[in-house]
C-alpha cells in the first residue's frame, strides 16, 4: 500500500473508517506473541453455562487480548506486561474459552457463596472483558 493509496483512502469517511477497522484488528503488541503448548484440558461444558473450547473471534464483536506467555493469552488491563489474577485468560494457539478464562480455581463443590472469590473478575464486568458490546 504506497501513500497516495493512503491518502485517497482517508479522503472518503468510509474508507477511512474500514483503514481504521483494519488497524484496530491487525495484531499489534499481541503479534509479537508466541503461545505454543495446547490450551489445557479442563471440565466438560456446564449445562447453562458459558460455552468453553470455542475460540475467541478476531471480529470487532470481540476485544482482542494484548499479552501473553508460552501458554494463553490475558487482557493486561493494568498493562504491567504481567498475566494478573484478575486478568481474562483465552488458551493456546487457537485462543480458546476454557474454564480458567473466567474462574482462578474451581469452587470444591457447586456453591453460590464460593462463585464470586474464584471468578477472575466482578461478574458485572467479567464479560465485556471478550465481548465488545
Ligand atoms: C465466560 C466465563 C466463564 C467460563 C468460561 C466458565 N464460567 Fe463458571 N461461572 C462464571 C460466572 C460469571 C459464574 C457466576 C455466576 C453464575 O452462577 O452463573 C460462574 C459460576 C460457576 C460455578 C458456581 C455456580 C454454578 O453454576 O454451579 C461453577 C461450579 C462453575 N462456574 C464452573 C465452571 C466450569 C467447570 C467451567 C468450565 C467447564 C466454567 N465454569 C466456565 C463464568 C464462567
Ligand atoms: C474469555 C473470553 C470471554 C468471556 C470473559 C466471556 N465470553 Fe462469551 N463468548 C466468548 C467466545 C469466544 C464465544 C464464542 C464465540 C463464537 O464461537 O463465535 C462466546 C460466546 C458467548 C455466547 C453465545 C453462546 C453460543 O452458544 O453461541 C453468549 C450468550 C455469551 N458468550 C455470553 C457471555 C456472558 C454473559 C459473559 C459473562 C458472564 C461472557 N460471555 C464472557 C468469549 C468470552
Amino acid at each position: 500500500m504506497n501513500a497516495d493509496y493512503v491518502a485517497i483512502r482517508l479522503w472518503s469517511l468510509p474508507g477511512a473508517l474500514v483503514l481504521l477497522a483494519a488497524l484496530a484488528l491487525s495484531p499489534g503488541v499481541a503479534a509479537q506473541c508466541q503461545v505454543g503448548l495446547d490450551a489445557p484440558p479442563t471440565e466438560p461444558e456446564r449445562p447453562n453455562h458459558h460455552p468453553i473450547g470455542r475460540s475467541l473471534p478476531l471480529s470487532p464483536d470481540f476485544r482482542q487480548p494484548d499479552g501473553c506467555t508460552d501458554a494463553f493469552w490475558f487482557f493486561d488491563d493494568d498493562r504491567d506486561g504481567e498475566p494478573d489474577r484478575a486478568e481474562t485468560r483465552v488458551f493456546g494457539p487457537d485462543r480458546q474459552v476454557i474454564c480458567a478464562s473466567c474462574h482462578d480455581a474451581m469452587p470444591p463443590a457447586d456453591s453460590a457463596v464460593a462463585t464470586q472469590t474464584y471468578l477472575r473478575r466482578d461478574p458485572a464486568t467479567l464479560c465485556l472483558t471478550c465481548h465488545a458490546l
